[in-house]
């Protein structure tokens, strides 16, 4: 008779096709026969599913990738050459976290990765800058000048004029008249509003800006007309970072919706794919993602604790020990001033509370010199080391080094705007501090972080993966997915009206090349 263990292993042995029939004695382990399959009462079919199998095979194909996985940029560089030459040589895609970086910092990753990964995937972030248009611009002429093909487009409300350039520039047909569009762009998105507008063809007004200014033509122009801003989108539910918390379960039946209606609507001659991120960090949250449709999954947060991500060791390891409830919304440095927020670690440092206090301040007082005196004081002791005029006057500098006159006489004429700045400058450094481990500010990091690293830790506990130091990016995405690739298995089974030990459907962390032994394996 067949033990609970035969059981489990079964489930496990994803490479494998089981037929497991219920008889008196218990459930019975055979390979699929024609003879065996011809009565199917009491027993359940269990395919082999392997890493490969899951997610959309168009989006693997149009992005080059064995596995339906991507490493979503994390600004910084955080998500870092390392992080995206490991995904890339792996079978997945990662983007190189560009945000807040500078172009000639951007132009060095740019090399760096067309140097080491050749024609394997990979892309860049293009984060939608309210505060500074021209620095959106200037990236993706970067971009374009150094054949940067793939990026992935976050934070917009609306789509842009760069966006557009990126998208249309190139467009041509082939010798078979196809339309083939060079740049790609993954968006990222978490309204239905702004999603509805990457899955249309570019906006009219934009392309003929593009071509008043000369940087399309109007063959180019005409072309874009057939095709959508963005080919694949990835629905952001509850994330690390910039997010509007919402519910995974509920965002992605939404977005495949309109996935749909956009392909009735507009027949585009590609298939627009929908993807999920927020949330994802253990094999149940990827098969839930798979079996909902999702098309490839995408994660953030469990990466930024890997030995690859570009931030210090001591935050690695205070990631590595979060929970569920370790992370808190706080004010965010980009978007201060309209009350955007972002998901932060709340363990091991007072950011979240410090950051809510600057903006509640902001939103309250038109000047620094109207805050309570206990305040003020609390603030250039505590917060700022120095006082708010000198703040102010590195701030400026700041502002001056980036070309942008603007702010500054701005701020200069308006106490208010003077203040938004010097605050912002403290939130901005406090994501800079964490990633050099400044260890004088340590209660001041910020520390971007979704809930989804409590739920890798809970699964990693116990297993080699516990420890910050042996967390490696590629490995940890393997086990995702051949996790679930199990959890699948035994969801197939339990439909089918068997009862499975607890352990069927649970997959604990294994080292990389016993994943691959068992993808690999063809033995019952
Ligand atoms: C530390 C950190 C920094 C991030 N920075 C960016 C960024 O610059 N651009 C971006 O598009 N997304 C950014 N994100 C979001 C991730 O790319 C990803 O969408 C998100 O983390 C997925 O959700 P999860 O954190 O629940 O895995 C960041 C996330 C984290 C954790």
């Amino acid at each position: 008779m067949t033990s609970q263990l035969d059981l489990v292993n079964a489930i496990h042995d994803i490479s494998c096709p089981k037929l497991l029939i219920k008889q008196f004695d218990g459930i019975h382990i055979n390979r699929p026969s024609q003879s065996n399959m011809a009565s199917l009462s009491d027993q359940a079919y269990v395919p082999a599913i392997r890493p490969t199998s899951l997610g959309d095979s168009e989006f693997k194909r149009r992005h080059g990738l064995t596995y339906a996985y991507v490493a979503g940029a994390m600004a910084n560089g955080i998500a870092s050459t390392a992080l995206v030459k490991t995904m890339g040589k792996n079978g997945m895609v990662g983007f190189f976290g560009a945000g807040g970086l500078s172009l000639s910092q951007i132009e060095a990753a740019i090399h760096e990765l067309k140097d080491a990964l050749g024609d394997k995937p990979f892309g860049f972030n293009l984060i939608h800058s309210l505060a500074d248009p021209d620095h959106e611009m200037a990236t993706v002429k970067l971009y374009l000048d150094h054949g940067v093909t793939l990026i992935s487009a976050a934070a917009f409300l609306r789509i842009t004029l760069p966006l557009v350039y990126y998208r249309v520039k190139g467009i041509h047909k082939n010798s078979q008249g196809v339309i083939v569009t060079p740049n790609h762009i993954i968006a990222k998105v978490s309204r239905i509003e702004v999603a509805r507008q990457f899955f249309a063809p570019p906006p009219e007004k934009l392309l003929k800006q593009l071509i008043d200014r000369q940087m399309i033509t109007a063959q180019e122009a005409i072309l874009a007309a057939e095709i959508p801003m963005a080919q694949d989108l990835t629905a952001e539910a509850d994330s690390g970072g910039h997010t509007d918390n919402r519910p995974a379960l509920a965002l992605l039946p939404t977005f495949i919706a309109l996935k749909n209606q956009a392909m009735a609507a507009y027949h585009f001659n590609r298939p627009l794919c929908v993807g999920l991120g927020g949330g994802i960090a253990t094999p149940e949250s990827a098969c839930a993602a798979f079996s909902m449709g999702a098309a490839y999954i995408l994660t953030g947060s469990i990466n930024q604790a890997c030995v690859e991500a570009g931030i210090c060791q001591d935050v690695k390891k205070l990631l590595s020990q979060a929970e569920q409830a370790d992370v808190a919304m706080a004010p965010s440095a980009d978007m201060f001033e309209i009350g955007a927020r972002v998901q932060v670690l709340k363990r091991g440092t007072l950011f979240p509370v410090r950051a809510e206090k600057l903006y509640q301040f902001y939103k309250n007082y038109a000047c620094f010199a109207d805050l309570p005196l206990a305040d003020q004081k609390e603030i250039e002791d505590k917060f700022l080391f120095t006082s708010f005029d000198a703040a102010w006057q590195s701030t400026r500098k700041f502002f001056l080094s980036r070309g942008n006159q603007q702010e500054v006489d701005r701020a200069e004429q308006n106490p208010a705007h003077k203040m938004a700045l010097v605050f912002r400058s403290y939130l901005g450094q406090s994501s800079k501090w964490a990633i050099q481990g400044d260890a004088q500010r340590t209660m001041d990091y910020q520390v971007w972080c979704g809930p989804a690293m409590g739920a890798f830790n809970q699964w990693a506990k116990g297993s080699f993966l516990e420890p910050h130091t042996n967390r490696f990016a590629a490995e940890i995405a393997m086990n995702l997915l051949t996790g679930a690739c199990v959890v699948t298995r035994a969801a197939f089974a339990r439909a089918q009206g068997l009862e499975l030990p607890p352990g069927a459907g649970h997959f604990s962390p294994m080292p990389l090349a016993e994943i691959l032994k068992l993808i690999s394996s063809e033995s019952i």
